[in-house]
């Protein structure tokens, strides 16, 4: 079988896909034109596919050849679930290796963002750094703040476990379904949407996207928010309107964001959210580190080679 690799991948998914007799395609360039990936989708059986190239009904139709794909990543927005499943094609990706990772960097955005860390350095960079203020940059602490968690599964217990260690926050969430273990464990509450929203003193979304959930916060929520709320989205950017987002921040309405995700991406470096002093802003380093990569190579090519041997596909989600 024929596997196309858009994109380099860590070494142990390329060894484990040869072991197992697999013929990968792989292009010479990391940065195919859209073009040039379609040329190469013709020749595949399987796709592993690293980025966020789009699978919908007009992909499926127009290259029947696609059997299965196997997605670097644990979202799998950019599939058309429903289109694959009703052609059984399986789609592959690759959670749990990488929810500590992600987790991490909600974690670190929301301390930055309480500490206006980022634009604290600017100010060291850029020569402004004047004599000590006792009035001056002032953060607010985390202790015994109430963490709103949107969809709490497996990233999001994490993001809950280490705000509950480090800072003993009361943790309330809004989810599809109640987390039993999270409630036993770390005493989080299930609460409605507009409860999270107006209780929480930190937002952090897991939740997975589906395009339903376009710009979820908007102005009306924001306007909802305490004062001192501090907004994280390391999930998808599609999830809060980027507009409305940037306005709360300027006039205060929320204390601050840190955004892991963004809508485009790349985001432009003419962003005006780039400007404002409480915004710190990543590009999409969720799961870039050597450990959470290696095991996403991993898991991706053990979803190609079990569907390969006509199995089924170890992390699937559309089993
Ligand atoms: C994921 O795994 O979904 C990350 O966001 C990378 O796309």
């Amino acid at each position: 079988m024929k596997v196309f690799l858009n994109k380099r991948i860590p070494q142990i998914g390329i060894d484990l896909l040869k072991e197992n007799n697999l013929e990968i395609i792989t292009p010479q360039t990391d940065n195919l034109s859209h073009e040039e990936w379609l040329e190469n989708c013709k020749k595949a059986d399987i796709i592993l596919n690293v980025g966020k190239n789009k699978y919908d009904k007009d992909f499926f139709d127009n290259f029947p050849n696609v059997k299965a794909i196997s997605l670097f990543s644990v979202g799998f927005d950019q599939v058309d679930i429903a289109e694959a499943t009703k052609r059984k094609i399986p789609v592959g990706n690759t959670p749990d290796v990488l929810s500590r990772a992600t987790s991490d960097v909600a974690f670190l955005l929301m301390q930055m963002v309480s500490r206006k860390v980022n634009y604290n350095i600017e100010k060291v960079k850029s020569g402004n750094w004047k004599d000590f203020d006792a009035l001056e940059e002032l953060g607010q602490e985390l202790y015994g703040k109430t963490l709103g968690i949107l969809g709490l599964g497996r990233i999001g217990f994490e993001m809950a476990e280490k705000c509950k260690g480090a800072f003993g926050m009361n943790i309330i969430y809004h989810n599809r379904s109640h987390n039993e273990t999270a409630e036993k464990e770390l005493d989080a509450k299930y609460v409605s949407f507009d409860e999270l929203i107006q209780n929480s003193d930190i937002i952090s979304i897991h939740a997975n996207y589906t395009p339903e959930q376009a710009n979820l916060f908007n102005q009306s929520v924001f306007e909802k928010m305490k004062p001192n709320l501090i907004f994280i989205n390391t999930a998808r950017g599609g999830f809060h309107n980027e507009t409305d987002l940037y306005k709360a921040l300027k006039s205060g309405k929320i204390w601050g964001a840190g955004l892991d995700v963004t809508n485009p991406e790349p985001m432009s470096n003419e962003n005006p959210l780039l400007q404002l002093p409480n915004v710190c802003i990543l590009p999409h380093i969720g799961s870039a580190t050597i450990e959470a990569r290696n095991g996403m190579a991993r898991l991706a090519a053990e979803n190609v080679i079990a569907f390969s041997k006509n199995q089924p596909m170890p992390n699937c989600v559309n089993p």
